[in-house]
């Protein structure tokens, strides 16, 4: 019967994939709503660390029917290539399955986000160059091409020309490529075609059915809110609707069927690209916390720029996603400061003090943080494994997190292993 939403509450890279596969056998189904083979999510299971950017978290635990939802956008090449590397490690994908709506990123989509960021020079957004931006735009445009139309040939070639049209004018003119041929692009998709033809069906009418038939339906975000393109830090953003909003679209199912609402939440704040970010630290204690947390990018291997939490960051994402529950991520990593700065609000040029998300990006680029601090607790908590084992400092700071972040803290990350959690409300 229930449906649950999980998304990112910052800027991605938040623990999604360990969330999800926390949930483990208490789902039938892990479907992905959005975005594409941007994420990076991790998992570890048993010592083992997999990383995954396409596949659905859920893949990895047997009992669950992963699903790519209508909602994202497909690099064929990455996803067999995922499939075949969980292969070699003895993870059984066999039971994957695609949505026929889902719109394929093709070598000319990666090709333009390249360009395009060259061409932006300062003002590139820092995208991971995956296409993700390119594949988007055709969708919205109407000249995209979805998995369906590789099983009619003559359709996916009047689209790829379609495509194409308007952009060799574009490379050629402005970006000075070189034109690129519909028929090598034809090619290349076909090659996927008889892979991929047993795993896709009608994804929305697969899920309604599972919901119906009193399942569990997990549907698990790339990227995250204030990487929303209608409610991020536009244009600094992901192509997609990463809140909640858009598991519903990017799934095709509605929004009354939807139980529970979960936002992971690290207990810092990172950002890989560029775009604002108030509490960002270019200081000793932002490279700690990179070097103590690993903050360096899954997808791109970039370093991520880091700072402390940002509580209007979190109220903002409760109530744009409707939060029934925070994972709190990575609490373990502030064991090595003496005192921990948290945002409570934004003061703005003229002085005023905010505690909500401003409304324009001017105001938002302008703001400093207005921090309290926490006394840090300075002992290993990463044994911890009910709340009462936590340090009294260490307890504080997440109860003062919680009053300010607008929902309860249902999780609490104290590691990246799945024993390494403290469950404080069932999340099913
Ligand atoms: P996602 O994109 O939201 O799935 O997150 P990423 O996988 O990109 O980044 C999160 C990183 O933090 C991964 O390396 C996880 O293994 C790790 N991680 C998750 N939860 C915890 C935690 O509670 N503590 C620590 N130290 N690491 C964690
Ligand atoms: P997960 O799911 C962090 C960022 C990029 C860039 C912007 C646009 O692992 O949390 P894109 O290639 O999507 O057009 O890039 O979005 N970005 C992410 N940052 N985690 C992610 O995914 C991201 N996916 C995209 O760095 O700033
Ligand atoms: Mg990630």
């Amino acid at each position: 019967m229930p449906a649950i939403v999980l998304v990112g509450a910052q800027w991605g890279d938040e623990g999604k994939g360990k969330a999800t596969d926390l949930l483990g056998e208490r789902i039938d189904y892990c479907a992905r709503f959005n975005g594409g083979n941007n994420a990076g999510h991790t998992i570890v299971v048993g010592g083992e660390k997999y990383a995954v950017h396409l596949l659905p978290s859920g893949i990895l635990t047997p009992t669950v029917t992963p699903v790519i939802g209508n909602g994202v956008v497909i690099d064929l090449a990455v996803l067999f290539s995922e499939i075949d590397m969980l292969g070699q490690r003895g993870i059984d994908t066999g039971r994957l399955v695609v949505s026929a709506n889902a719109h394929v990123i093709a070598s000319y989509h990666r090709t333009i986000d390249k360009v395009t960021e060259r061409f932006l020079g300062k003002a590139k957004i820092g995208t991971t160059g995956r296409g993700i931006g390119p594949a988007y735009a055709d969708k919205m445009s109407r000249v995209g091409v979805r998995v369906q139309d590789l099983f009619d040939e003559k359709i996916l070639r009047q689209k790829v020309e379609g495509a194409l049209e308007q952009k060799n004018h574009t490379l050629v003119k402005i970006y000075n490529r070189r034109a690129i041929d519909p028929n090598a692009v034809v090619t290349e998709l076909l090659e996927y075609v008889d892979r991929l033809r047993p795993m896709v069906q009608d994804t929305g009418r697969l899920l309604n059915a599972a919901l119906d038939n009193g399942k569990t339906v997990l549907l698990e975000a790339g990227q995250a809110t204030l990487l929303d393109v209608d409610h991020g830090t536009y244009p600094f953003v992901t192509s997609s609707n990463a809140t909640a909003g858009g598991a519903c679209t990017g799934s095709g199912i509605g929004p009354t069927r939807i139980d529970r609402v979960m936002a992971v939440v690290k207990a810092y704040t990172t950002r890989v690209g560029s775009g604002p970010f108030p509490t960002e630290l270019e200081n000793p204690d932002g490279e700690k916390l990179r070097a103590v947390g690993a903050e360096f990018g899954v997808t791109t291997g970039r370093p991520r720029r880091c700072g402390w939490y940002d509580a209007v960051v979190a109220r903002y994402a409760a109530r744009v996603n409707g939060v029934t529950d925070f994972v709190l991520t990575k609490l373990d990593v502030l064991s090595e400061f003496d005192t921990i700065p948290v945002c409570v609000g934004y003061r703005l040029p003229d002085g005023s003090v905010i505690e909500e998300m401003p409304m324009t990006q001017t105001d938002f680029h302008h703001a400093t943080p207005v921090y309290e601090e926490f006394p840090g607790w300075r002992e290993d908590i990463s044994k911890a494994r009910e709340f009462d084992d936590l340090p009294k400092n260490a307890r504080r700071y997440v109860e003062a997190l919680q009053e300010m972040s607008g929902a309860p803290f249902s999780v609490i990350g104290v590691g990246p292993a799945r024993d390494q959690t403290l469950q404080l409300r069932s999340l099913t």
